[in-house]
């Protein structure tokens, strides 16, 4: 975590920032806003967007409520900076903080702000990342193996690939990115990485082409489509961050407040969807005459299920296509039996 940025806006900047706009457009962007809308129509509501990105949905906050204040995070300093440009004629209703989302409640602590109405999170990569092909997030350009999305820190698409050993990789692959020909895409990788360590992403594409059957290519959309997410994943440990970060959210919600998460693979969807109904479920053991207070469920269930884009949407934005958004509230405070322990000694 590093200190709060406000950065001024110069023409040069709005230049750049209103390229961010154009080459993102936020999923469910009036759908978010109508579900955090109650929340956070209190006066001083502050939202914390997780996932800044290039700050579509939190420019979309600032201007739907122009009492709110935002705090945006990302661990992607490329993003921190390209959203403060854009944001900047917010002032100081919006802050941005270069964090990892399940530091919220370090960052709120450190910002001495004690509970939030709003939590949003747009999960993955983003259209940014996505764009600058020398990161190596996308299997159309070929670029160095990086995968970062902290590019300040931790180990790259190409150490993971160079050093992990073959049973490692297929798990990597199989799990995160339920790709069906995980082993022989293993071996392959082991294989190559013999001869010379793998570099480029266009290595990693072909070899990934040449491992699954011709029969089985012309399905399923890219053949390295699954490979390349696995590895993104892993190379940034977006599971463990979601799973810490849900509850830690949540801890961050003041009753009333409201947490909306948009999803793009069914593993994290799965741990949304379970993370929520623990919240929304009475945790005292069945056949309790009467449910103790502290065993009444702490979140409300806002979404029926997974909501998913609609035609317009899709038409509108094509990265809504594999969308899942789900929206609790929160009740109560979290019995102490489910609260998470902090992740710092107070
Ligand atoms: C899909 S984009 C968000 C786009 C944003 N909603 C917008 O409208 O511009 C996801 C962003 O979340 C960031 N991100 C992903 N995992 C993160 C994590 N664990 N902690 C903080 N930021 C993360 C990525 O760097 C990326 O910028």
């Amino acid at each position: 975590m590093t200190e709060p940025t406000h950065q001024p806006s110069d023409d040069a900047a709005d230049a750049r920032s209103s390229d961010a706009a154009s080459r993102h457009v936020p999923v469910l962007l009036e759908r978010c806003l109508e579900l955090l809308a109650p929340a956070l129509e209190v006066d001083g509501a502050v939202m914390v967007d997780s996932t800044l990105g290039m700050g579509g949905h939190t420019e979309g906050v600032l201007r739907r409520f122009p009492h709110v204040r935002v705090v945006g995070l990302d661990r992607d300093t490329q993003a921190i900076s390209l959203a403060s440009e854009r944001l900047a004629p917010f002032g100081d209703r919006f802050t941005a903080v270069h964090a990892v989302y399940d530091e919220i409640r370090d960052v709120l602590a450190e910002l001495g702000i004690p509970a939030v109405q709003g939590v949003l999170m747009d999960l993955g990569v983003s259209s940014l990342q996505l764009d600058e092909t020398e990161r190596g997030f996308s299997y159309a350009h070929d670029a160095p193996l990086d995968m970062r999305m902290d590019a300040t820190t931790g180990l790259t698409a190409a150490d993971v690939l160079n050093t992990y050993d073959e049973r490692e990789l297929a798990r990597v692959l199989r799990t995160y990115g339920e790709e069906r020909f995980a082993p022989r895409i293993a071996r392959s990788i082991v294989r190559a990485r013999q001869e010379a360590p793998l570099t480029r992403t266009g290595e990693l594409v072909d070899l990934v082409r040449a491992s699954i059957p011709a029969a089985k290519r012309q399905t399923g959309g890219h053949p390295a489509k699954r490979t390349f997410q696995a590895l993104r994943i892993e190379v940034n440990h977006e599971l463990d961050a979601l799973a810490a970060a849900i509850p830690e959210s949540i801890e961050a919600l003041a009753v009333g407040g409201r947490i909306v998460v948009e999803a793009y693979q069914s593993l994290e969807d799965r741990m949304v969807k379970q993370a929520f109904a623990q919240g929304a479920s009475v945790s005292a053991p069945p056949g309790l005459p009467v449910v103790p207070d502290t065993h009444q469920p702490y979140l409300r269930l806002v979404t029926r299920g997974a909501e998913e884009a609609d035609e317009a949407e899709l038409a509108r934005n094509p990265r809504s296509q594999s969308v899942r958004l789900r929206a609790a509230e929160r009740l109560r405070a979290t019995p102490d039996h489910l609260r998470p322990t902090p992740r710092r000694a107070a």
